[in-house]
């Protein structure tokens, strides 16, 4: 199957990743969010963040709509909205809408279950889990999830693009915050205790991860790059399909969510952002 225009609806820290990945690898982007405030200001972080020789590749090949009716010339459609199901879920409805039979639907959720998902569009053969790690254009790894349903067609199809950009992918089962996020929330939830409990404040938790077992950042300065809204709704749903206490979203982070600290998204966290 040969896969050319890509559509990414959500423009935030993901979706803005994602769109410059396939645009730096030369395949039309069509863009999607709900305000124009929001696309204008993802293109204006996307300059920043490309260099000049590669910025006009990316502008070119990116175009951006809060009409969702324009995925209908895509032939792969990637979500990256907020991490909440019944939000994700009206996505592809109104996508299922609007889509060519042959596209195939993928979403970037870190968490939610692909098969509850894929109720949403007519063919849930053409449904898949397309997981790209943080900043899309960096991290090596797309996380493959595959439901009940995806036809291995799909499977062999989103690993040989996956391959094409340049990244190692890894296929999955359905599952709980499949097998990144399983693993890494247990390690934030962790070290949010630690903190919490008072047994070593974020700077040394994070040096501890970052120069005694050699991770590039600690697990509090992730959560924030993640954005502590994310990780909230992903400990969530972990908490909430696994029954795991260890995925309880602590104290510490559901009150920085509420004052709005998002993280780097909002130049504040659990630490502060230039
Ligand atoms: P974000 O909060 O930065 O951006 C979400 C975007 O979706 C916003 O721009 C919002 O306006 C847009 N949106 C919301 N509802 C919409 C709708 N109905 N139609 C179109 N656009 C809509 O979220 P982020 O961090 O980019 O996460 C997106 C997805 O990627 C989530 O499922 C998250 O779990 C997943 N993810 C996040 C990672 C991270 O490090 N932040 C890493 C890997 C996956």
């Amino acid at each position: 199957m040969s896969i050319n225009t890509i559509g990414v609806i959500g423009a935030g820290t993901m979706g803005l990743g994602i769109a410059q990945l396939f645009a730096l690898n030369n395949h039309p982007v069509v863009l999607m969010d709900t305000e124009i405030q929001i696309l204008n200001l993802a293109l204006e972080r996307l300059k920043q963040y490309t260099n000049s020789v590669l910025s006009g590749r990316v502008s070119s090949l990116i175009t951006t709509s809060t009409d969702i009716g324009n995925a209908k010339e895509c032939d792969l459609v990637i979500e990256a909205v907020y991490e909440d199901e019944s939000v994700k879920m009206e996505v592809f409805q109104a996508l299922s809408k609007v889509c060519r039979e042959s596209v195939i639907y993928a979403s970037n959720t870190s968490a939610i279950s692909i098969d509850k998902l894929a109720t949403c569009v007519p063919n849930p053969v053409n449904f898949v889990g397309m997981h790209f790690m943080n900043p899309p254009k960096v991290m090596k790894l797309v996380e493959i999830i595959r439901g009940s349903k995806t036809s291995d067609k799909i499977i062999y199809t989103i690993r040989d693009l996956a391959i094409s950009l340049g990244k190692i992918p890894v296929i999955v089962n359905d599952s709980p915050g499949f097998v990144s996020n399983r693993l890494l929330f247990s390690l934030i939830g962790e070290a949010l205790h630690l903190l919490e409990n008072g047994i070593a404040d974020k700077e040394d938790i994070d040096n501890v991860m970052h120069f005694g077992i050699n991770h590039p950042i600690g697990p509090i300065m992730l959560a924030d790059l993640i954005g502590l809204d994310t990780c909230k709704n992903i400990m969530t749903v972990l908490y909430n399909d696994l029954h795991d206490e260890r995925y309880k979203p602590p104290p510490i982070l559901e009150s920085l969510v509420l004052e709005g600290k998002l993280g780097k998204k909002t130049g504040e966290g659990f630490y502060k952002h230039a």
